[in-house]
């Protein structure tokens, strides 16, 4: 069983795309990979802006109630939105919500809500306490322009703190019409040490899966993350 927690330098840098599309790549191989976002925050219900519903566009296998252990309303921090809805999370339901998921397929990939320092359960258990619970390594996803080399280099360094591996970086929405975005790869592996493991372009369909996955197949190695994945396991 191969597991991987997609995090990101920040709120809406692309997580749910990438992790969608990885799920769509690796089901396109054959492998009988899940998603699943164990905290939900800004919909209320199982709205489409939930990001279980990309995964399933995506060829998740799971419907959105399935893959997702707490949804709350309010746009903020798990910790924050559910103290003010008066939700109690209780951290062993989302890490049996892992394990029974982990069982059932050969991979699974969990997104985190904002940013790795994001307060989940409380003011001291953020997106890498997770990560070290669920005994998976990190896969960060940054913007490809100027400032990104700031926000992942500190990430990186956060989960370094907390013993939480990171496999590698994904670039978002690369155009690479800026000299900041063709340099960025090679400052982040040198100052960081580790892969910039793709620059993904702008997607111009989100809602094609075939496309998406072809797009990915071109400028990801998902045969790297896949081993990369299996051999944190
Ligand atoms: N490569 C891409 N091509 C086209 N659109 C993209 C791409 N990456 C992200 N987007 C768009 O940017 C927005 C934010 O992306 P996404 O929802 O994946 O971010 P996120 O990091 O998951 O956010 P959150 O912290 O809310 O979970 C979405 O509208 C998404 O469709
Ligand atoms: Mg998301």
């Amino acid at each position: 069983m191969a597991g991987l927690l997609v995090s990101g330098t920040d709120t809406g840098v692309g997580k749910t795309v990438i992790t969608g599309g990885l799920v769509a790549l690796f089901r396109s191989t054959g492998k009988d990979v899940t998603a699943m976002k164990p905290l939900q925050t800004g919909v209320s219900g199982f709205s489409p802006e939930a990001d279980a519903y990309f995964y399933q566009q995506m060829g998740s296998p799971l419907s959105p109630g399935q893959c997702t252990t707490y949804v709350m309303e309010e746009p903020l921090a798990p910790w924050v939105a559910a103290r003010r809805q008066g939700i109690t999370l209780d951290r062993q339901k989302i890490l049996d919500h892992y394990s029974n998921l982990a069982a059932r397929y050969t991979g699974v990939l969990v997104e985190g809500a904002g940013g790795l320092a994001v307060p989940l359960l409380d003011s001291q258990y953020t997106t890498v306490h997770l990560a070290r619970d669920l005994g998976i390594p990190i896969l960060l996803v940054a913007r490809a322009g100027l400032g990104t080399v700031n926000h992942t280099v500190l990430s990186v360094e956060y989960a370094r703190q907390h013993g939480v591996d990171v496999i590698g970086v994904i670039l978002n929405e690369y155009s690479g019409h800026s000299v900041a975005e063709r340099t960025n790869k090679e400052v982040i592996e040198t100052m960081s040490g580790l892969p910039v493991l793709g620059r993904v372009p702008p997607l111009e369909d989100l809602q094609d899966r075939q496309s998406v996955v072809a797009v990915l197949n071109s400028c990801l190695d998902s045969n790297y993350i896949w081993q990369v994945m299996n051999n944190a396991a």
